[in-house]
């Protein structure tokens, strides 16, 4: 379900590889004011198989976070850098991010969240340009403009990470809480609201 109809892409075809590996384009999911989004590297099996991001085991992971942050998946956005699965589940290329990189701003445009997310080093290293200890920096918080104005982005581990290693579920659940915070989300399941409104 895509509340944002204008920032879902259709019919890209700039990732030739991409093209032949993918079942469908993943656009991104949940409000269309979303005061947080978060942004993942890029559809896996399920959520290729099922036209949204998030929905495998990955995607329990962070409903979980979610929930203990007092939030439901409709309180938020979820998108990712690159909309469809690349082969082997590999990274996506500097060239694919490249080329999905106008898809995502657009979205960041759109939806105009004042808190960014990212899941994992890949789009952490993609929205902020530079190199990502995301272990060391998970949790951390950069101002930086992003999408036409200045936005704070919070940097999170992966969900699959804690799959790997359970000691990483709580810098993980941490992390989201501490974005959730930020963008004053309340958990109402419908939609946002603005802390700062009182
Ligand atoms: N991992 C991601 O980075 N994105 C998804 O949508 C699913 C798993």
């Amino acid at each position: 379900m895509d509340d944002c109809e204008a920032a879902a892409v259709v019919g890209c075809e700039r990732c030739p590889a991409l093209v032949d590996s993918r079942s469908r384009i993943v656009n991104g999911t949940g409000p269309a004011d979303a005061d947080l989004l978060f942004v993942g590297e890029g559809p896996g099996a399920t959520e290729d198989d099922r036209g949204e991001p998030f929905v495998g085991r990955s995607g329990s992971v962070l409903d979980d976070a979610l929930r203990d942050a007092g939030l439901a998946r409709a309180d938020v956005r979820i998108t990712n850098c690159v909309r469809c699965r690349p082969p082997e589940n590999r990274d996506p290329t500097a060239e694919e991010l490249g080329n999905c990189r106008d898809h995502l701003r657009r979205e960041i445009e759109l939806v105009d969240p004042s808190v960014v997310a990212t899941l994992g080093k890949v789009p952490a290293e993609h929205l902020l340009g530079r190199s990502v200890g995301v272990t060391g920096e998970a949790g951390s918080v950069e101002e930086l403009r992003i999408g036409g104005r200045a936005r704070r982005l919070v940097i999170c581990l992966h969900p699959a990470a804690t799959l790997y290693d359970r000691s990483q579920a709580e810098p993980f659940a941490s992390a989201v809480e501490t974005a959730a915070e930020l963008a004053g989300v309340d958990g109402a399941g419908g939609g946002q609201s603005r802390l700062d409104g009182f």
